[in-house]
């Protein structure tokens, strides 16, 4: 009963979503954008993917293969929130790697695994356009610059206050 009713609101919020755009293909990645953040796990349910394809008049071949090109979606369950951890040249030769042990060691995770308590997923990701400011890292649509170990646990704690 309280499973069928969060199904329902799901299904309310995606039909939403979907909505809010134009049934064309170029509402595609927006779409699928919108429905990532709608789920507290960060991810791409196949429900999602096959209310796209209806909506959109496009096959769920199509909206998959554009999920899979993008590493900024997923299509297994993450953390609430996903650190994508740059490891290109001006951040790697900027301290990036040392920051990155640091940021393993708060987290108590290697890279491509979640923390325990579902809040963290660490990632790496080519460069973020932030190379101005290296080494550098995005936690879901936020980007921090200039990071040092002391830095990384700040932002963090930061996050962990906040939960889920
Ligand atoms: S090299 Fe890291 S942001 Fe560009």
């Amino acid at each position: 009963m309280v499973q069928n009713l969060a199904n329902s609101k799901l299904k309310e919020r995606r039909e939403k979503i979907l909505r809010r755009y134009p049934p064309k293909r170029d509402s595609l990645l927006y779409i699928l954008h919108d429905l990532q953040d709608l789920n507290p796990q960060n991810y791409l349910t196949s429900e999602d993917v096959k209310a796209v394809s209806e909506y959109l008049g496009i096959s769920v071949g199509e909206v998959e293969s554009v999920i899979s090109f993008y590493s900024m979606f997923s299509r297994k369950p993450r953390g609430r929130y996903v650190i994508r951890f740059c490891s290109s040249p001006t951040c790697h030769l900027l301290e990036g790697p040392r920051v990155l042990e640091e940021l393993k060691k708060l987290l108590g995770i290697e890279v491509g695994q979640t923390t325990g308590d579902g809040l963290f997923t660490l990632e790496m990701t080519s460069c973020l356009g932030a190379c101005g400011v290296a080494p550098a890292m995005m936690i879901n649509d936020e980007i921090y610059g200039n990071l040092t170990p002391f830095k990384v646990k700040e932002i963090i704690e930061s996050y962990r206050k906040k939960g889920k």
